[in-house]
């Protein structure tokens, strides 16, 4: 069998295998789908295991792109070979592209964007937020009236996602990833514990336990007022059991008055594996989840954003939610795309998670992290 490595939200895992049998039908090949863990730090985890043990299985895996590079630089995937790149985003392919090889295609592009539930907003005669100026006053507004979830929830957990929220405020800020202990950082770091310990709009656990689903889940029972995520909330938030269905909205991630709408850039290439005993198969298999047919599909059914371009132009008048989304991805920022990435972002999450927990100050937390980064730096340079 042709072995595929999956993960994401339930739900996403359970559209996988549908839509692997619609490939078995057509193809005649038989595919094991393998489950995978919702984040992303132990998907790769999981994936390195098997690839430094060059493993035959899985043959084709998904992966985020913060760490697609590490993969290309360690050997570990096989050229893509007779699939032009051209009709996807350039930036994306670009990624996963080593001396003129393709060894990744982009299966969609993630942006965060902000959700919010619209009969609230209404109730209390807030308007939709720009500013983060906005959503907190709306929010307290809402918990002065003692009577609806008022609660900002958002990934803070120690792990990838919140080098993704931080990035977030921070270039809202005016901030980046280069100068991590600016005045414009410390400022977005600050609002973020802020949101937590001053204004108590983000529980306590947002340190502890926030990560992707967690938050969906809650905003999803109707636990909270705003809620920021990747587009993949959307189709879950208005499926039919969903207590808030019908009632969300979406928009641009705020920003600090003065600074600029950003979004983290995220997003997940499929690759075949240098290791793998089913290289023809695995090939097909990359052709059927990249092509126009199956793009659609995806975006429509699951809220993703494509990663062929030319897909768009059917899908923009058939879900508005993908409107939204396409334009926080022109205000996406990537992380850096270094093949050690993975170990900045280990220094970088640990200083930012005790600044969120009050253990730490931001400045000092931010301080501590480019000193520590600058040596890992050092090595590779
Ligand atoms: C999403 C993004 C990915 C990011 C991760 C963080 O899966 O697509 O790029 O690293 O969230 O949790």
């Amino acid at each position: 069998d042709l072995t595929v490595a999956v993960g994401g939200s339930p739900d996403e895992v359970e559209y996988w295998r549908k839509l692997v049998e619609d490939f078995e039908r057509r193809e005649g090949i038989k595919v094991k789908v393998i489950r995978q863990p919702t984040d992303t730090d132990l998907r790769r985890q999981t994936l390195v295991v098997a690839l430094v043990a060059r493993k035959s299985d899985p043959d084709v895996f998904l992966m985020d792109v913060a760490w697609v590079s590490q993969f290309v630089e360690s050997g570990w995937l096989e050229e893509i070979r007779g699939v032009d790149p051209s009709p996807f985003f350039r930036s994306a392919v670009t990624v996963g592209t080593k001396a003129g090889k393709v060894y990744t295609l982009p299966l969609y592009v993630d942006c965060g964007v902000l959700y919010y539930r619209k009969d609230l907003l209404e109730k209390y005669g807030c308007p939709v937020p720009k500013t983060w100026g906005d959503l907190v006053k709306c929010s307290l507004r809402v918990k002065e009236g003692g009577k609806d979830p008022y609660e900002f929830l958002w990934q803070g957990a120690q792990y990838e996602g919140l080098i993704c929220t931080f990035l977030e405020f921070a270039v809202s800020a005016g901030g980046d990833l280069k100068d991590l202990d600016s005045p414009q950082n410390v400022r977005a770091l600050t609002f973020m514990r802020d949101l937590i310990h001053t204004y108590r709009l983000s529980p306590p656990n947002t340190y502890t336990e926030m990560k992707e689903e967690e938050v969906r889940i809650l905003f999803q029972n109707g636990g909270a007022l705003f809620e920021r995520n990747w587009p993949y909330a959307w189709a879950l938030h208005n499926s039919e059991d969903s207590p808030v269905k019908g009632r969300v909205g979406v928009t641009l991630i705020p920003k600090f008055r003065g600074g600029r709408h950003a979004s983290c850039l995220g997003g997940w290439h499929v690759g075949i594996s240098r290791f793998s005993d089913r290289k023809e198969q695995a090939l097909k298999f990359v052709k059927f989840v990249t092509s126009r047919e199956v793009q659609i599909k995806l975006a429509l059914d699951l809220g993703w954003n494509p990663g062929r371009k030319d897909v768009y132009k059917d899908l923009t008048t058939r879900s508005p939610h993908l409107e939204v989304v396409r334009r926080s991805c022109e205000v996406a920022v990537p992380r850096p795309r270094v093949p050690y990435y993975t170990r900045i972002s280990e220094v970088l999450r640990r200083y930012l998670n005790s600044a969120l927990a009050g253990s730490m100050d931001p400045q000092e937390a931010l301080r501590k992290a480019k000193i520590e980064i600058g040596k890992i730096e050092d090595l590779y340079r």
